[in-house]
């Protein structure tokens, strides 16, 4: 039993509407890029379930066609029920405006329950104003710790965790993680990677998805090159040296990037261009899979490919000097290149080209893992808030 919440304290529920009797009502938030292919299954799953309503929120902290409405496009996730456009602006202004616009909507809805995923500004806003209310909160991608609070995704995602009532993780490590912060055993469910259902059911369908230049390539003859953390491209010389590293490798073999908006803005600011790695747009989920499932290598920054590239059997050559996905490693083909100066980078290029090899399965990476989040929601419908999820 979790201390300090009175809700469970007393036995009563702790906010203050009536329950929709008999169903529980489930608001999921989405914002950016990264969560939408996190909650496609889930929302599947869930409109399954007979006893199961849910609510899907738009923030809009990502608002370009390429970097939101592809996803949904390519996913096939139902359009919102409900958009709040807030847009772009400095981490306090994106945070403030998800929390200040999200709170008359949870009030209307009255969910049962909000779902977050992952560890962008909307998952930390709407956490937040879904606690300030008394409504539970379940986090589903809970416990990835990369140790660097300098990342705004890490202090994201430790709040999130504090102040959710159901933490679903995706690997073993995530219930060390919050064991050693003090998050109680009873919270916490391991359900395993969703991002991994989405790529199961995806990747059948993508052969020749990808951009037309990687089309006529043969398997394991290129690079995919993705970048967008700060710690890389707000700075002119970390950014440079990675401009050069890239370079280098392109002068032996395809390396294709599709840009980021972050990415290309600072590029343009700080001067720089490529003469032989091919940039391209953002690329939508399918075009992505497609590219990834027949590189040679991967080189990246973001925290979704250093699993999709797994589960791929891709080498995968991260630019960070830490990772909240140490699974990667340690059972999968990621390697991690602290220093992201141009030497180290081509140094580890040299160490894992050619080494494509069979597909990596962690525990729970099986394409079952929104199954098990409704399995734990229904089981904590039943008990909490009374909802009988018997299924017809
Ligand atoms: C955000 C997430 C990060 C995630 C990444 C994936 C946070 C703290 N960061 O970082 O965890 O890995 O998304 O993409 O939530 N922009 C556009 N069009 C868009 C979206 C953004 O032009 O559709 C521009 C913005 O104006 C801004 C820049 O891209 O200048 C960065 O966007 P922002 O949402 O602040 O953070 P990301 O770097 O995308």
């Amino acid at each position: 039993m979790k201390s300090g919440c009175p809700w469970r304290r007393t036995g009563a529920v702790r906010f203050a509407y009536p329950m929709t009797p008999d169903t529980l009502s489930v608001l999921h938030v989405v914002g950016a890029r990264p969560n939408f292919m996190k909650i496609a299954p889930v929302l599947r799953a869930l409109d399954a379930r007979e006893a199961i309503r849910s609510v899907l929120v738009h923030t809009g902290q990502h608002y370009d066609d390429a970097m939101s409405q592809a996803f949904f496009d390519d996913l096939g996730i139902r359009e919102a029920d409900v958009h709040l456009g807030v847009g772009s602006g400095s981490h306090a202004e994106q945070t403030a405006a998800v929390l200040r616009q999200i709170e008359p909507v949870m009030v209307r809805e009255r969910p049962d329950v909000v779902l977050v995923v992952g560890d962008v500004n909307s998952t930390l806003s709407a956490a937040l104003a879904a606690s300030k209310l008394g409504i539970p909160v379940a986090h589903l991608e809970a416990g990835l710790r990369s140790g660097d609070r300098s990342m705004p995704e890490e202090i994201n995602r430790i709040l999130t965790d504090q102040i959710s009532d159901l933490c679903l993780t995706p690997s073993r490590d995530g219930n060390e993680n919050l064991a050693a912060e003090g998050i109680d055993d009873a919270r916490v469910h391991f359900v395993g990677n969703v991002m991994i259902d989405t790529l199961e059911r995806m990747l059948p369908g993508v052969a020749g998805a990808e951009p037309e230049a990687v089309r006529e390539l043969p398997d394991g003859s290129y690079v995919g090159v993705t970048l967008h953390r700060p710690s890389n491209v707000d700075d002119r010389d970390t950014l440079s040296g990675i401009v050069a590293a890239l370079e280098s490798i392109a002068a032996n073999v395809p390396v294709f990037l599709p840009v980021h908006p972050r990415t290309r803005s600072r590029m343009e600011e700080f001067g720089l261009s490529f003469e032989r790695v091919q940039v391209m747009d953002p690329l939508g989920y399918r075009e992505m899979l497609a590219l990834q499932s027949r590189a040679g290598m991967i080189i990246t920054d973001s925290g979704g490919l250093q699993e999709e590239t797994t589960v791929l059997g891709v080498p995968c050559l991260t630019l960070r000097e830490n990772t909240e996905r140490p699974i990667t490693i340690t059972e999968g083909t990621n390697t991690l290149v602290p220093d992201r100066s141009t030497a180290s980078i081509l140094a580890a290029f040299r160490a894992s080209w050619g080494m494509r090899g069979q597909p990596r399965r962690p525990e729970g990476w099986d394409g079952k893992t929104a199954e098990r989040v409704a399995d734990v929601l229904e089981v904590w419908a039943g008990r909490e808030v009374g909802v009988s999820t018997a299924r017809a």
